[in-house]
């Protein structure tokens, strides 16, 4: 009883595999899960709201209003209600319309009220799963932080082979399941994080920086919150809004204040997970007043910052884990093996810039995360929130075995 006492709100739409719906139904049944069904005019030519409201035990809801009582369903009350939303079958005209926000449906107004996790298993032909409109759909409604399930490849409902199955209705419990367990596997936990650039003051005007936008960093720390941790986010300088009530934010400006913030904040924290991109250097001399240009040349003199994550690494405690970034552009994983041990880290996630939608300022990133074991796992690309969230489940195995 995995699912015992969540509410799903199961939309089910036009398509020929809205009968793999009625499994799936039961099967969320199986679990404890309260099911209510929201169906499009569509869904119902394909399967009858007869069935899956015997199997929910709750009347299906199709219709704005029952019309022989005039009864108003409210799609507000259903989105607040919902702990997750499972949209499957999703066809290529309801994802289209969920993409855009073309309300004219009960399911798809339910789906813009809630403010529950959804989930999409889209089912099509494979010429229409693999058109350029369906993938941007599909990646608009993933920005918006939706889950897609990918269809399978195999035999169509047009006897064409390809990929555009609904995924098979045991997976989508089993990724459900694994979804609600992923939302403890850092509960009670205090996770820090550092992330974005620093910037090096020369003068009241100018500073030494880099190009790092905080992206990953932020993707990372809303993860761990979403996982149930007390998070602490040391950012540098970005332009990026934090929303999770769960992530207590410190703004810095340079290495140095970076330090501190984070020295102070490990003493208390389960994990660490280093993101920024701090600088190496700062001025040695910073100048309280506008620097005047000259004729001349000019030198400036630099001394180092320190470590941020080796001096963590020094002082970390059995029971913590601390976690670094690589960032190469050569011999990446001998550099990065070299910091997992220079800084007596438990896993290092190397990103290489040689990737393409890998580094700074992308909405994706390529990692490959190196860990003290010896484990070498190498992730496709991925959506920086999508990174996060492997990084995330990695972290969790971790601090729940210290
Ligand atoms: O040595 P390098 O700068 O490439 O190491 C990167 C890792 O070390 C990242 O996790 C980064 O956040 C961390 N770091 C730090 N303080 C520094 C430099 C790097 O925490 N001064």
């Amino acid at each position: 009883m995995t699912l015992k006492g969540k509410h799903i709100v199961l939309g089910i739409t036009g398509s020929i595999a809205a009968y793999k719906a009625a499994y799936l139904l039961r099967a969320f049944v199986k679990k404890g899960a309260e099911v209510q069904v929201v169906m499009t005019p569509a869904g119902k030519e394909f399967i009858t709201p007869v069935t899956l409201s015997a199997l929910s035990g709750k009347p299906v809801v199709s219709e704005f209003f029952t019309a022989n009582d005039g009864t108003w369903h409210s799609h507000v009350d259903l989105g607040l209600w919902a702990d997750v939303m499972v949209i499957a079958p999703a066809t290529a005209a309801s994802i289209g319309k969920m993409a855009h926000g073309v309300a004219d449906n009960m399911l798809i107004t339910t789906y813009l009220s809630s403010k529950a996790p959804v989930f999409i298993a889209p089912a099509m032909d494979l010429d229409m799963f693999a058109h350029p409109s369906t993938q941007n759909n599909l990646n608009l409604l993933r920005s918006y932080g939706n889950h897609i399930i990918e269809p399978a490849s195999g035999e169509l409902a047009s006897h064409l082979e390809g990929k555009g199955r609904m995924e098979e209705p045991d997976r989508i419990v089993a990724i459900i399941e694994e979804f609600f367990a992923s939302q403890q596997a850092l509960a009670k936990k205090k996770v820090m994080i550092t992330a974005g650039p620093t910037y090096e003051k020369l003068d009241p005007v100018r500073f030494i920086g880099n190009y790092s936008s905080g992206k990953m960093g932020f993707a990372i720390a809303e993860a761990c919150a979403q996982a149930g941790a007390d998070v602490t986010l040391i950012a540098g300088p970005v332009s990026l809004k934090t929303t999770h009530p769960a992530i207590k934010r410190i703004d810095v400006e340079s290495a140095d204040e970076m330090y501190d913030a984070a020295v102070s904040a490990f003493a208390e924290s389960d994990a660490a997970i280093m993101c920024a991109a701090v600088a190496d250097y700062k001025p040695a001399v910073r100048c309280d007043v506008k620097m005047k240009r000259s004729a001349d040349d000019m030198t400036l003199q630099l001394v180092p910052n320190r470590d941020i994550a080796a001096a963590l690494g020094a002082i970390k405690r059995e029971d913590q884990c601390l976690v670094g970034f690589a960032l190469e552009t050569n011999d990446e994983e001998a550099n990065a093996q070299s910091k997992l041990a220079k800084k007596n880290l438990d896993f290092v996630v190397l990103n290489s810039l040689q990737n393409p939608g890998a580094g700074f300022r992308h909405d994706t990133n390529r990692v490959t995360i190196i860990e003290r074991n010896g484990n070498v796992t190498d992730y496709p690309c991925k959506l920086k929130s999508e990174v996060a969230t492997d990084i995330v489940s990695l972290l969790a195995q971790y601090v729940n075995q210290k």
